[in-house]
């Protein structure tokens, strides 16, 4: 069986490794990498490789940044050719970029079988893209592979065939649990001279967050109020470095606020572990502090990872000065001591994946589709 992993984004790289690790030890399966260079600087990327021990990928489309229409179009132009070269039995695709997308709509329009690793999630927010990006997808798939039940509920309410979808559990948790013990020994709060749990740990990058600067300016300045009391370190992606040096943004000197570059993967991990509270609007911080048990304050106004929320340490806030500081008020509480136990957020994730996929007989599940219809009819 020859499969073809298809990744692009910081987020992506996470949920492949586990899957890599366990495909290898498998008998007549081949698998090779693709990077469609949707993420390209090195610390939005090629460290992610290093930290994670995923090998050099065998394809990079090196497509870069531009408008959503650019960089999709761009990854299909120039996967395409990939696809047809290696003629692969099933392509995988990871979470929700637009190099997810791209490469599934490739895919099924060349009659390879798809594969969805992170299905089922849904914001019901259409003005995010990755809500645009996870429904399409999903209704490509052929093998939806799901991180939690309600990810089940959203797909059969859609109409999916139950036989496609798989419970499988979180594969970020996979590489947050094979990585944790080596990202301790980073002791990555302490080369910033901070406390266990004596700071809080931000990230920023949404579109609706950054791309408004009186949104981002309401946004900075909660995070001033607080680094007033206690360190702030921001690792700032570089979407919104660009709209902070576009309205001149300036730190007001005052308080313990630190922006640095984005950071690798253990570092982050063990920044994250060690925070006393993550303010974030990324999906997979969500996940990460829930499982870690610390508390998160989500500035976003819906989250397509609801578990987070009901089970989890999270909490959704609107994206304004005193939501954000009442919030990280009230934080502390939500600490669950040994973090949050959710089923199949276990490591194994991955090997689960890899059963499913080798237990595949090989028959396209779409020409079944077919076939049965035209039985029925
Ligand atoms: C993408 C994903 C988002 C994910 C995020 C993680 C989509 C639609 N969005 O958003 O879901 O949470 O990745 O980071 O796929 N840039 C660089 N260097 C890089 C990459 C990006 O400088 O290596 C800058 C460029 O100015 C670029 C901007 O960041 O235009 C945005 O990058 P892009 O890949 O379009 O989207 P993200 O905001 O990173």
């Amino acid at each position: 069986m020859r499969i073809l992993s298809v990744v692009g984004a910081r987020p992506n790289f996470m949920k492949l490794a586990p899957l890599y690790r366990a495909l290898r030890g498998r008998d007549g399966v081949e698998h090779a990498i693709v990077h469609t260079g949707q993420h390209y600087d090195r610390n939005m990327s090629d460290s992610f490789f290093d930290d994670l021990g995923i090998p050099e990928p065998d394809y990079n489309l090196e497509v870069g940044s531009g408008s959503h229409a650019q960089q999709t179009g761009a990854i299909m132009q120039r996967f395409e050719p990939v696809c047809l070269d290696v003629a692969p039995d099933l392509v995988v695709v990871y979470g929700d970029v637009n190099s997810t997308v791209a490469a599934a709509l490739v895919a099924s329009k060349l009659g390879v079988q798809v594969a969805h690793v992170e299905a089922g999630l849904r914001s019901r927010d259409w003005t995010m893209p990755e809500e645009i990006n996870r429904v399409v997808t999903d209704r490509l798939s052929d093998l939806l592979f799901t991180p939690s039940l309600d990810g089940n509920e959203n797909l059969e309410a859609e109409g999916v065939l139950t036989e496609r979808i798989h419970f499988v559990g979180n594969i970020m948790i996979d590489s947050l649990v094979y990585a944790l013990p080596q990202a301790r020994s980073v002791r990555a709060a302490e080369n910033h001279g901070l406390q266990d749990r004596g700071y809080t740990l931000v990230t920023l990058h949404r579109p609706s967050n950054v791309d408004d600067p009186a949104t981002l300016a309401g946004l900075l300045d909660a995070l001033t109020t607080i680094a007033s009391d206690q360190a702030v370190l921001f690792p700032v992606h570089p979407r919104t470095r660009e709209r902070m040096a576009a309205m001149g943004w300036e730190s007001a000197g005052q308080g313990d606020l630190r922006l640095i570059d984005p950071v690798g993967y253990l570092d982050m991990l063990s920044l994250v572990s060690n925070a006393g509270m993550v303010i974030t609007d990324s999906g997979g911080l969500q996940e990460e502090t829930t499982f870690l048990g610390v508390p998160c304050v989500t500035v976003r106004p819906n989250t397509e990872r609801p578990i987070t929320c009901s089970q989890g340490t999270a909490q959704l806030v609107a994206s304004d000065t005193a939501s954000v500081l009442a919030a990280a008020e009230a934080a502390a509480a939500r600490r669950i001591e040994g973090g949050a136990k959710i089923q199949y957020w276990d490591g194994k994730t991955g090997e689960r994946i890899a059963d499913v996929i080798a237990g595949k007989t090989g028959r396209p599940a779409q020409a079944e589709d077919r076939d049965r219809v035209a039985h029925e009819v």
